[in-house]
């Protein structure tokens, strides 16, 4: 069975981005593979936490993933920082990886912007942390949405080059799972940029624990241009927003682009809007409320993650503890 390791921020409430992108995922491949779902507190302290807000998204995470359909019995399910291979490995990728790979990476350059010099220099290292968070666990199989494609990337570099520096066939390569569909999920208040919990408007993205009513008032208020909807998927050209409504119609509904123009080209926005809604009250509301109920048990939210990070911890141990003696770590 191959093993699947994949990550979450916790960084605030997932969005549907989140959800469509990967969580989704996640609980599909559950079914026929060994899973390592983590909550990656040490890449969200990459830009300032407020300590106590931090701590309490880690649990409310947690929930949205139990609510999901993650079950951290039959699979693993911790936060980052309970795990100390995760630093340790990621150190020594901080000596492998090179200046040169790093400075490549589109997410560095869009999240520091113009303003560089006064980021964190763990935002600039946040991609051998990753190789590091899937490596420490030799896992093959990483599902994520599109924008961690080139992070992935980085990540078989620096395997590569670990084993090839070393002399060695010790970690193995990296596939990235990214759905077909939905793979980049866009704002609500602007289809050129993408989805996500860090967006200072609430209005621009879905979230996991919306309940119908904010749902449906997010999608009315959600950008679109004066056109009715295409009848071809060729008419989503040039147009960012309704493609973007299409897609998630689309990956909510299990059909292509194509059926859901078949079903509602030519409609102005207001009646395809009350159809998107519909669907996407469907697969949030239940998710949502089942949320708010393990919420009200941060014991029972705690002690899953406790028992993660033990199992995790016994299958990365001898893995890091390994790679730290083939780099010459007196033992
Ligand atoms: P994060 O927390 O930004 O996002 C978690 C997952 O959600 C996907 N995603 C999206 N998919 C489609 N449309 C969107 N708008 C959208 N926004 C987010 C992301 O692709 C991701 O799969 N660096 C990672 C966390 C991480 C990780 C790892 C992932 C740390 N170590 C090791 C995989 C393996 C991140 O910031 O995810």
């Amino acid at each position: 069975m191959q093993r699947i390791f994949s990550g979450i921020q916790p960084t605030g409430i997932p969005q549907l981005g989140n959800y469509l992108g990967a969580i989704r995922n996640w609980v599909a491949l559950q079914a026929d593979h060994e899973c390592i779902f983590c909550l990656v507190d040490l890449h969200a302290i990459t830009v300032w936490q407020d300590p106590e807000a931090l701590r309490q998204q880690t649990l409310a995470q947690t929930a949205v993933l139990l609510a999901a359909g993650i079950d951290p019995k039959a699979h693993i399910l911790f936060n980052q920082s309970a795990v100390t291979a995760h630093a340790r490995l990621g150190w020594i990728f901080n000596c492998v990886s090179r200046l040169g790979w790093l400075n490549r990476m589109t997410q560095f350059k869009d999240k520091a912007g113009k303003d560089r010099e006064n980021h964190s220099a763990g935002l600039y290292v946040y991609p051998n942390l990753m190789a590091a968070d899937i490596l420490a666990y030799k896992a093959t199989r990483v599902p994520v949405g599109d924008d961690q494609r080139q992070h992935l990337e980085l990540a078989n570099d620096i395997a590569q080059k670990f084993n090839h520096d070393y002399g060695v066939e010790f970690f193995p390569a990296i596939e990235a799972l990214i759905p077909p569909a939905a793979a980049r999920i866009m704002s609500l208040r602007d289809g050129t940029k993408k989805m996500s919990k860090s967006d200072p408007s609430a209005q621009s993205r879905i979230e996991m624990t919306d309940d119908a009513d904010t749902i449906a008032l997010k999608i009315r208020r959600a950008k679109t241009d004066p056109e009715p909807l295409p009848t071809e998927t060729a008419g989503l050209q040039d147009r960012p927003e309704a493609r973007n409504l299409v897609d998630i119609y689309a990956a909510l509904a299990g059909i292509t682009a194509a059926e859901v123009l078949a079903r509602h080209g030519g409609e102005g926005f207001g009646p395809f809007k009350t159809a998107l809604t519909e669907v996407l009250v469907q697969a949030v509301v239940p998710i949502a409320e089942e949320t708010r109920r393990l919420l009200d048990a941060p014991d029972h939210l705690r002690a899953v993650l406790r028992d993660g990070a033990g199992r995790a911890a016994e299958i990365a141990e001898p893995i890091v503890s390994e790679a730290e003696r083939l780099v010459g770590f007196l033992k």
